[in-house]
């Protein structure tokens, strides 16, 4: 690791809904930079005196760019990580973007049991995450790789269901579809390199115990 890497924490924060509770919940611990925003166009955000630095990306990048170690920690949700299956320490549940992942059905062609759905057609962000849930069921299924608006998948006949994340429920109901069976809690979590958190080992289990102090405090 360069001695520039050495001296600076970089936190990978992903655009979208998690950005702003994750960006709350450091600068409850001081670290925060000034225009730190996920609209800014700027991607890197430094705060020179704390020596942090605040990387932007896309949701899905930010295991990535933790894997890889051009950020040090990063805050990802869990059905993200459990999907892109990298190699980063997964250090604490941050309470936040609370969610879940499910299969969903069209509310008109619901099927008695899940085993009606075998072999049939499933819409998906989460392809892994899918197959590993009904390879649990012995179910063999065909999955088609969506990278958004999900719930259309079963309205204009391209599934039978869906698996995907449901927050509030809103769009499955504005869609009429129903949840059909539940997959996991998904909760955002941040995540270490592993070379990151042994090299910087002071300094990231310190931020990691301020981060769970305040988690807890709000329960
Ligand atoms: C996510 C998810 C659902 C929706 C669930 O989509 O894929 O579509 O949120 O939230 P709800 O239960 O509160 O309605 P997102 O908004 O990330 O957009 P996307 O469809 O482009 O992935």
């Amino acid at each position: 690791m360069s001695a520039e890497n050495m001296e600076y924490l970089t936190i990978a924060l992903p655009k979208g809904k998690v950005f702003g509770k994750a960006a709350e919940l450091f600068k409850k611990i001081g670290y925060t930079a000034e225009g730190l925003s996920d609209k800014s166009r700027k991607l890197i955000i430094t705060n020179e005196s704390k020596k942090i630095r605040f990387i932007i990306t896309k949701t899905a990048d930010v295991p990535v760019y933790v894997e890889y170690g051009a950020a040090d920690i990063g805050v990802i949700g869990k059905d993200v990580l459990m999907e892109s299956a990298k190699d980063v320490y997964e250090l604490l549940d941050l309470q936040i973007a609370k969610c879940h992942l499910m299969m969903a059905v069209a509310k008109k062609a619901k099927r008695k049991h899940l085993a009606d759905y075998a072999n049939t057609r499933v819409a998906t962000k989460f392809p892994h995450i899918a197959a590993a849930f009904f390879n649990s069921k012995g179910m063999q299924m065909e999955y088609i790789k969506l990278h958004g608006s999900i719930e259309l998948g079963p309205i204009v006949g391209l599934s039978e269901s869906i698996v995907d994340i449901v927050e509030t429920g809103t769009t499955l109901r504005e869609n009429d579809l129903v949840e059909y069976a539940f997959i996991a809690d998904a909760t955002a979590r941040l995540i270490a390199n592993r070379v990151s958190f042994k090299m910087k080992f002071a300094r990231i289990s310190k931020l990691t115990e301020a981060l769970r102090q305040v988690v807890n405090s709000a329960d």
